[in-house]
């Protein structure tokens, strides 16, 4: 008796324990769990960290609370694909420790060992990642945050805080978190960009414990309705040449008026970066793309990914289990319009591997309605549409289903606009404000619009024009959306109009 009352405690503690954790059928079929995103078995989740590419894996961490799903105590977590598109959740990377929790930061290979971390040749990865302690939060609020270190030799599996944590303290600035840092070749040390409240200061160092401050950008630039958080700078090539990118993060402040990614291009010499201009360009217009950086170590290409939710209700969309998901990786370029240059985001091809059936639809001519539910299957969780058509006239793709939520995605000829409305899209009201429209300005010139939609059960993200203007947002309609039509009140003759179903890379 007594063994089996020890047997039912055990099995009710596991039950409790597991109460949160979806099965692998649950990921399938669970309402609103997004099928070819990263998002976690259970709890939540928050901005990417440490993305790295070793030995033909990505890494991916992420700010995570593994006890519930609201933000909490900040831990590392951690998952890899070989792909970037099939995730495999692994153990916690790095737990809160005695100078605090773990809060954002970045992951390189350390391949020439500057940091003497490696041992016997061992490589080390060492991740950089700003320590918060709450404990100074009332008393000393200028101390809260610092810079820290931990490292792994076996390929990411396991990690060890260095002893001689922190090595950047803070020099009192209230918001002094994370780094992102990179191997800048030309002057052999690493460059880290850090935000430092309202701009972002660059430090450098010889073996990432021993940092200088260098410069720093952005008092007098850019967008400053909000705190500037998680930058990235990094080099594309045009005509040959490097253009360096700055990526600030800042909340609120963006163009729909929340959170939002804004950039600057420029030159970086090791100490400078001397952006070409000082206005904010933006990298996504949705409310649903924040904290966005790139993986180290991906050669010449630069691949970035965000955490597709927003500060403003991310503690309360209706995903009890878990909250949290990455977008899509993006590819990043440039782009010249008229003399001026923009960053352009196009999903990676990596996830052609999920590509179904692809309908085609060449020559069709809109005026009023036309619905393609027929056509393209009625089931609509997980799909890429393809769109070609002249930038003469208004025309938008609905997606619906019988309890009359809808979700519209369009241009608007006369703003020369994108948007995505999600005003009828189901349940809005856990947040007032979630249920709006939003714009993005339609920057290419071509006359011919193309676009990429990839819908993944809740959440829409729009390439627009060779990855020039971009929006990414979440949704969640009351059920599954089941008819799909395009509108045209004036008229429109879409060139090509293709739809693929994606399969699920849930493992
Ligand atoms: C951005 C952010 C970071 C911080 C982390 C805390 O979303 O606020 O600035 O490091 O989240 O979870």
């Amino acid at each position: 008796m007594r063994n089996s009352l020890a047997t039912l405690a055990l099995v009710a503690l596991l039950g409790h324990y597991s109460a949160g954790q979806s099965t692998q059928a649950d990921m399938k079929s669970e309402q609103y769990r997004p099928q070819f995103h990263f998002s976690p078995k259970a709890h939540w989740i928050n901005d990417p960290n440490g993305m790295v590419y070793y030995k033909g894996t990505y890494h991916l961490f992420y700010q995570y609370y593994p006890e519930a799903s609201v933000w909490g105590p900040m831990h590392w977590g951690h998952t890899t694909s070989k792909d970037m598109v099939h995730w495999q959740e692994q153990p916690i990377a790095l737990y809160p420790d005695s100078l605090g929790y773990i809060f954002s930061g970045s992951a390189v290979v350390d391949a020439n060992n500057t940091s003497g971390f490696g041992k016997n040749g061992q490589v080390p990865l060492v991740a950089i990642f700003t320590h918060h302690n709450p404990k100074l939060e009332k008393e000393k609020p200028e101390q809260v945050q610092s810079q820290s270190l931990a490292y792994s030799l076996d390929e990411g599996k396991t990690w060890t805080k260095y002893a001689g944590n922190p090595v950047l303290p803070n020099p009192g600035i209230t918001d002094f978190r994370d780094p992102k840092v990179r191997w800048y070749e030309p002057q052999k040390k690493w460059i880290m960009t850090l935000a430092t409240k309202d701009r972002v200061t660059f430090y450098s160092s010889p073996n990432l414990k021993a940092w200088s401050k260098e410069s720093d950008f952005g008092s007098d630039a850019g967008a400053h309705g909000g705190v500037w958080e998680c930058p990235d700078l990094f080099p594309l090539k045009h005509n040959g040449k490097d253009v360096w990118v700055l990526i600030v993060n800042i909340n609120p402040g963006g163009p729909n008026s929340g959170l939002a990614a804004q950039y600057f291009l420029g030159d970086f010499d090791g100490k400078h970066f001397n952006a070409y201009a000082k206005k904010t360009k933006w990298m996504d217009y949705g409310p649903d793309n924040y904290a966005g950086v790139t993986f180290s170590n991906t050669g010449n290409r630069t691949i970035l990914m965000g955490w597709m939710n927003n500060w403003q209700y991310a503690n309360k969309v209706p995903t009890p289990s878990w909250r949290g998901a990455t977008t899509v990786p993006r590819e990043l370029g440039l782009k010249d319009v008229n003399k001026e240059l923009y960053l352009t985001s196009s999903p990676v091809k990596e996830l052609d591997a999920l590509a179904g059936k692809t309908t085609s639809l060449s020559n069709l001519t809109v005026k009023g309605s036309s619905d393609l539910t027929a056509k393209t299957g009625g089931k609509y969780n997980t799909f890429k549409l393809e769109l070609s058509a002249p930038a003469t006239n208004d025309f938008s793709i609905v997606l619906a289903n019988e309890q009359g939520n809808e979700l519209t995605i369009g241009y608007d000829k006369a703003a020369n606009s994108y948007f995505i409305d999600r005003t009828k899209s189901g349940k809005t009201d856990f947040e007032k404000g979630f249920g709006k429209r939003s714009t993005a300005p339609r920057l290419s010139t071509d006359k011919t619009i193309s676009l990429t939609l990839l819908v993944d059960v809740a959440s829409a993200e729009l390439f627009a024009d060779d990855g020039l203007s971009i929006m990414t947002a979440v949704f969640f309609p009351d059920k599954e959306f089941s008819k799909l039509s395009i509108k045209s009140a004036t008229g429109i003759s879409l060139n090509k109009l293709a739809f693929t179903k994606l399969s699920s890379s849930v493992q």
